[in-house]
């Protein structure tokens, strides 16, 4: 038995309407009701998420309400900005930080991304912290050093207390939305790696008690070789968390492989 509770995560990114959000709650909700050994979060746009909580409080799901994106200052005059105070008070319980999206089409910096998972973490919510190398860096030889800059500089002045709301996401920049996925090996090697680096820069009960999820093209097709891998401890997913029997299937087959491995 896996010791890390498999985190299965639906970001859906600028997609969906009052409708459809609606919709696509209700139908994860009622696909996902007999899996208890997953932990499960979908991500709505923010002009959805009191309306997605609505229905996930009145049916009594379990699946937590996350965001997209947050921005680190309690108030003030920051426009078009939400405070993690704002996302609280619509019972958001995590926050997705750095975001390949936020880093390479809006611009945010690795200080940036800092900044803000500090202030998820000390809101006392869920920062899942996503990092990731783009296609240049791969194929120039660097996966290992992007990531390992963006672990550090994603996670500096956090203290090790913090990893009780802190969830990492490995996300090739080059495999999120193309279809093209990494390979299960290439991506536990990228994994292994990252849980090392936990174990160098915190401890090793840290390291093996943090769950790294994987995003970029996971399918219901192939989410299952990649969870097995044994740094591989769930997903976080796009275009497929659109269609709630697929979701479905990807979270499936994470509870499969926690109740196997
Ligand atoms: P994708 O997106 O599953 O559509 O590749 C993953 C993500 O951006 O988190």
């Amino acid at each position: 038995m896996r010791e890390r509770k498999p985190f299965v995560g639906g970001n859906w990114k600028m997609n969906t309407n009052r409708t459809t959000s609606a919709d696509l709650t209700r139908g994860v909700i009622d696909a996902l009701s007999s899996v208890n050994n997953a932990e499960i979060a979908i991500f709505p746009p923010f002009p959805y998420l009191l309306s997605v909580r609505s229905i996930l409080r009145d049916r009594g799901s379990s699946i937590k309400l996350g965001a997209q994106d947050c921005y680190h200052k309690p108030d003030g005059a920051f426009t078009g900005e939400v405070s993690l105070d704002m996302l609280k008070d619509c019972g958001v319980q995590t926050v997705l930080v750095g975001h390949s999206e936020r880093r390479h089409v809006i611009g945010e910096s690795d200080e940036m991304i800092n900044t803000k998972l500090r202030a998820v973490v000390d809101a006392g919510l869920i920062a899942i912290l996503c990092i990731g190398e783009t296609l240049d860096q791969r194929e120039s030889g660097h996966t290992d050093p992007v990531n390992q800059r963006q672990l550090r500089t994603g996670l500096a002045d956090v203290s090790a207390d913090a990893f009780e709301r802190i969830v990492i996401a490995y996300e090739p920049v080059w495999a999120i939305g193309t279809g093209k996925t990494a390979t299960p090996e290439d991506a536990q090697d990228v994994h292994g790696k990252l849980r090392k680096l936990l174990a160098q820069m915190y401890n090793t009960d840290v390291a093996q008690r943090t769950r790294i999820i994987y995003g970029g093209s996971v399918k219901g097709a192939n989410a299952e070789e990649l969870f097995r891998q044994p740094d591989i401890d769930g997903g976080l997913i796009g275009g497929a968390s659109l269609k709630a029997p697929e979701f479905a299937q990807i979270v499936k087959a994470a509870s499969v492989t926690a109740a196997k491995t």
